[in-house]
């Protein structure tokens, strides 16, 4: 570690313990990050985490949505986050007026969003789900209950597929899960015999079905840590295997490339959004007190209930 960085740690822990603030952050976020956090996370956790807490200033070393959530239910908090324009290509490809227009097209349908969505499309939701209790969720909804599953199609694919539902799935995706590349994958089995494949639901369907366990972030880094398995392919952002490799020093992991597509996008398995967060903006939100996440009253108040369903029936 360089000498500057020690020195941001130095200071956020100091600043952090004098103004009684907690810094959360999401495993995809830089390894430094992880490192000076109090909570690391999955989007599950790191929300009923948040409600748990005696703070009066809360981090979110994440992404936009995640700092949003975090404010809808602790609206007596400081929430900052270190970079506003770390955003989310899956909660952007859903707006809310548009969204707004599909319910009037299906009035007889309950809304279930994932957690990635704006606050505004939490306001038009039922129930919000994470990766980490998708299932669980619908399997509690009635029997015949239609549903309108949005923003993730991978996601609410397969959801449907292992609660046997039939839900309207809205056309969304992560551009970092929907691009690993299937051929890679296939190849890096095929020279490494007997590893597990772990893979994000947010991967497209044939990724999932080469993988032998799916499941959220925690999910994932959990199977690695009880697994008598030594070595795992993984098929999600690659930031989660600082905390994989922490916690099983042991064992390895290799990261599924992405598909490179002729001079389109990046060709590293990083979401540039969760690695906007680096320990100098920690250091001056945290010593400035901004950016500040603010959500309209009349928006927070109807995004809660959502929010509050879903952490009652996780
Ligand atoms: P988790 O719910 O597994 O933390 O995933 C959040 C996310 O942004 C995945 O891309
Ligand atoms: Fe959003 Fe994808 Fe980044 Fe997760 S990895 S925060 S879904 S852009």
């Amino acid at each position: 570690m360089d000498l500057k960085s020690k020195e941001y740690i130095d200071k956020i822990k100091s600043l952090a313990k004098e103004k009684n603030a907690v810094i959360f952050a999401h495993y995809y976020t830089r390894p430094e990050i992880q490192e000076i956090a109090d909570f690391i996370g999955d989007s599950l956790a790191l929300a009923q985490q948040a409600t748990r807490v005696q703070a009066d200033i809360l981090i979110m070393c994440g992404v936009h949505f995640m700092g949003e959530t975090m404010k809808i239910l602790c609206p007596d908090k400081k929430v900052l986050i270190p970079d506003m324009n770390a955003g989310c290509s899956l909660a952007d490809s859903c707006k809310a007026e548009d969204l707004a227009a599909f319910k009037a097209e299906h009035p007889d349908h309950m809304v279930v969003s994932y957690v990635n969505t704006s606050a505004d499309v939490k306001a038009l939701t039922d129930v919000v789900v994470t990766s980490s209790n998708a299932k669980k969720i619908v399997d509690q909804l009635p029997a015949d209950a239609k549903i309108i599953f949005g923003p993730d199609h991978n996601l609410g694919s397969y959801i449907n597929s292992v609660t046997g539902r039939n839900m309207l799935l809205w056309n969304g995706a992560c551009h970092v899960h929907s691009r690993f590349s299937l051929e890679a994958l296939l190849q890096i089995k095929k020279d490494n015999p007997g590893v597990e494949v772990l893979a994000h639901p947010e991967c497209k369907a044939p990724i999932l079905a080469q993988s032998d366990v799916i499941g959220s972030t925690k999910a994932l880094l959990e199977h690695t840590i009880k697994s008598p398995v030594k070595r795992f392919i993984i098929a999600t952002e690659s930031g989660i295997l600082f905390e994989m490799q922490r916690a099983c020093p042991d064992k390895e992991f290799i990261p599924v490339p992405p598909e490179v597509t002729e001079g389109v996008g990046c060709s590293c398995n990083e979401c540039e959004y969760m690695r906007m967060n680096t320990l100098e903006k920690v250091y001056k939100c945290l010593l400035n007190e901004a950016p500040e996440m603010i959500v309209k009253k009349e928006t927070a108040e109807k995004a809660i209930s959502s929010i509050q369903r879903m952490l009652e029936m996780s």
